[in-house]
């Protein structure tokens, strides 16, 4: 919309690029609050801030005020640690944003549940007292692109967490714009459902079904974070005959044939292992859910001819797929950023049903205060270590 590229200004980040800092909604507009008086005392909370790659503090950061009349701010019960923020924690890109030493400070994380505990006079689907999880990421709202459940693709769509132009949930208290489109109720789900709704359980719906799974037919599944691990469970629910998955750590391939999946540790003997288990077809359905250099090359040598390839796993500016093999095998390849509210209809039910049941994928529980060492753990990946749950007190 073009008010809103009007509104919007490139400023810089201090990430090394530029990147929007606006939202459909201006910032100085009139704002109605319902103001939770626990709140006022309080000028700084406590969050997970980036001070750098991998050096992530528990430290006193500005509380969130409602940025637009759009706006909630939620006290945060629990939060959790995606791939994603591992890419900033190695100092590496999401997207073209380069994270170093240099960048300036920011709340982390785009996976948080809490409650509400104010909200601007725009906000008629939520009040203060709800109960909600939050999208990992929003939009303006009110754009073609929001309005048709594709805020990916908004000028102005971003993650919580990723930069200071929208400070993430790993805090005491976060402001969610774009509220209505941005929340969803909490009812009828466990914290730890919940927070897979955020994104992660998202995230693996959507990059499954955008491989084109097919009842009866087969699907492989390169990385098996929590994103892969819940694919593998997704793509029995969805009726695939065969999964096979692949990881190193063998304690998720443990978990993925607890799920009923032939597994594989990623190698030279890779393509032949995936070649004989699908009877010399290799697989119709490959699902990428890793952004490992090795992960991503992997995928095309065991899509069948005629498959279809999804790519989730955010690659490396330089990461590149070779044309001559997705060509002379006929092969689709899909990547995208996931929408993640776009998926919540189709997931939610099949949660609260108990058809979708994402069992033990949290390994870990942790206090905010230990967030540092919750990062460290994460993405160590060391046997037993899957998706970490952190609690604020
Ligand atoms: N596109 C999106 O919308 C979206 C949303 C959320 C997360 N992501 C991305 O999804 C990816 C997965 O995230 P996650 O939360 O599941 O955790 P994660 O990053 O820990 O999972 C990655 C997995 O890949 C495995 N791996 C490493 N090298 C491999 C190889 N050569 N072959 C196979 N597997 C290999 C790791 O052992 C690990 O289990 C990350 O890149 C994350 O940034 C994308
Ligand atoms: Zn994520
Ligand atoms: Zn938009």
């Amino acid at each position: 919309m073009r008010p809103l590229r009007l509104a919007c200004q490139p400023i810089k980040t201090g990430l090394r690029r530029y990147a929007p800092i606006c939202w459909l909604r201006p910032l100085g507009m009139v704002v109605k609050v319902g103001i939770n008086r626990a709140r006022e005392s309080a000028a700084k909370m406590k969050a997970l801030v980036f001070n750098g790659p991998r050096d992530i503090r528990y430290e006193s950061f500005a509380d969130p005020e409602l940025r637009s009349a759009n706006s909630a701010i939620l006290k945060v019960e629990s939060c959790s640690i995606c791939g994603s923020d591992l890419h900033m924690y190695h100092g590496a890109h999401i997207g073209k944003t380069e994270y170093g030493a240099d960048s300036l400070k920011f709340c982390t994380g785009h996976e948080f549940i809490g409650e509400v505990v104010e909200a601007g006079g725009d906000v008629h689907g939520f009040k203060v007292g709800d109960k909600v999880l939050a999208a990992g990421g929003t939009g303006c709202g009110t754009c073609s692109f929001c309005m048709t459940g594709r805020a990916s693709e908004c000028a102005v769509s971003t993650a919580f967490g990723i930069g200071p132009v929208l400070q993430g949930g790993q805090a005491e208290y976060v402001c969610v714009p774009n509220a209505d489109d941005t929340l969803h109720s909490t009812e009828g789900l466990t914290t730890e459902q919940a927070l897979l709704l955020t994104d992660g359980m998202a995230t693996a719906y959507f990059g499954l079904t955008r491989a084109d799974p097919q009842p009866g037919g087969n699907v492989a599944i390169v990385g098996l974070g929590p994103i892969g691990l819940i694919g593998v469970e997704l793509a029995f629910l969805l009726g695939a005959s065969q999964v096979i998955a692949i990881d190193p750590v063998a304690s998720r391939r443990e978990m993925a044939e607890k799920l009923g999946a032939t597994t594989f540790a990623p190698g030279p003997d890779l393509q032949a292992q995936v070649l004989e288990a699908t009877g010399g077809k290799g697989a119709q359905s490959v699902f990428e859910a890793s952004g490992a250099k090795g992960a991503i090359n992997a995928v095309l040598p065991l899509t069948a001819r005629r498959g279809t390839a999804s790519f989730v796993g955010i690659p490396e500016p330089d990461d590149a797929l070779p044309l001559p093999l997705i060509m002379f095998k006929n092969i689709t390849v899909r990547g995208g950023i996931c929408d993640v509210t776009n998926m919540w209809p189709h997931l939610v039910p099949l949660v609260q049903s108990g058809r979708m049941k994402a069992n033990a994928l949290f390994s870990h529980n942790f206090d905010l205060s230990d967030g540092a060492e919750a990062y460290r753990l994460f993405d160590s990946r060391d046997e037993g270590v899957l998706k970490l749950r952190i609690d604020v007190n």
